[in-house]
């Protein structure tokens, strides 16, 4: 489904992605891991076409998508949700609204159609009836729930989640894993979750890639992952969860 050939990202001479190669398959849910500011997020706006690459080719369903018009792009990037890391909704509008964005941005449905579609992707989220809510009347995690349902409003078949669970509790956390392995089974779609939490990522994941000073490192299924033997790999596992999660909180 997703294909990275080469792929550069680098601002002036600061190379943040190095020569990048990944391969993604149908159906399949990807974790990456990576350190603060190893590129993660700049990899999931590749994927949604909020940056460029500096140079290489990324394929999405047999289309390169970095020599595509940004029309072109409208049309590929509503097969495409994305969970934001800041939740990123729209504050002046109640919830309802937000989940509804896509819906009325890129389809022509009828308002009881939308409401239907909103109502029921708010159910699959746990949220049944806070169509009427504002952002800031929710918690954290109630927030990345809306992000959620926002994402999937469309039916993608790509949904691109980065770090779901930063800022939030364990028991909230793991709600999100749970709503990640729901959707995937639910709409039967490939995923890609940018996370630093560890539990998150060994529940959710098929393979696991974990990106090092602009290059992979490592990418393998989830058990391989875990009993990998490359040092920086345990080190990851066993050392940066802790840190790294007191510095995300501020996310929230
Ligand atoms: N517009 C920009 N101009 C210059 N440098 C940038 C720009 N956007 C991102 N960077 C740099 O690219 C690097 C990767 O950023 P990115 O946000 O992808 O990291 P990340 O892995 O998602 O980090 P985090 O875990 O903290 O979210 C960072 O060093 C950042 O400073
Ligand atoms: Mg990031």
């Amino acid at each position: 489904m997703i294909e990275l050939r080469d792929v550069v990202v680098a601002y002036d001479s600061r190379v943040i992605l190095d020569s990048i190669n990944l391969t993604v398959e149908d159906g399949e849910t990807l974790v990456i891991l990576g350190g603060s500011g190893s590129g993660k997020s700049t990899l999931l706006r590749l994927l949604i076409g909020l940056q460029r690459p500096t140079s290489g080719q990324i394929i999405v369903d047999g289309v390169d998508i970095t020599t595509i018009s940004e029309d072109e792009f409208n049309t590929v990037r509503q097969k495409m949700g994305m969970v934001f890391q800041y939740s990123a909704l729209f504050d002046s509008m109640s919830v309802g609204e937000n989940v509804a964005f896509g819906l009325r941005q890129h389809t022509d449905k009828k308002d009881d159609e939308i409401n239907g579609i909103v109502s029921e992707r708010l159910d699959w989220v746990g949220l049944r009836g806070y169509e009427s809510y504002m952002p800031n009347e929710l918690s954290g995690g109630m927030k990345k729930r809306v992000s959620l349902a926002r994402a999937i409003a469309l039916d993608p078949t790509l949904i691109l989640y980065d770090e779901p669970s930063s800022g939030l509790d364990p028991i909230t956390s793991g709600t999100i894993s749970m709503l990640i392995r729901g959707m995937q089974e639910r709409l039967d779609c490939t995923s890609i979750v940018v996370t630093h939490d560890m539990q998150s990522a060994f529940y959710v994941a098929d393979r696991i890639a974990l990106l090092d000073k602009g290059k992979f490192i490592e990418i393998s299924p989830t058990e391989e992952f875990k009993h990998s033997s490359n040092p920086k790999v345990q080190q990851f596992i066993n050392g940066a969860a802790e840190p790294i999660h007191i510095v995300a909180r501020r996310d929230v």
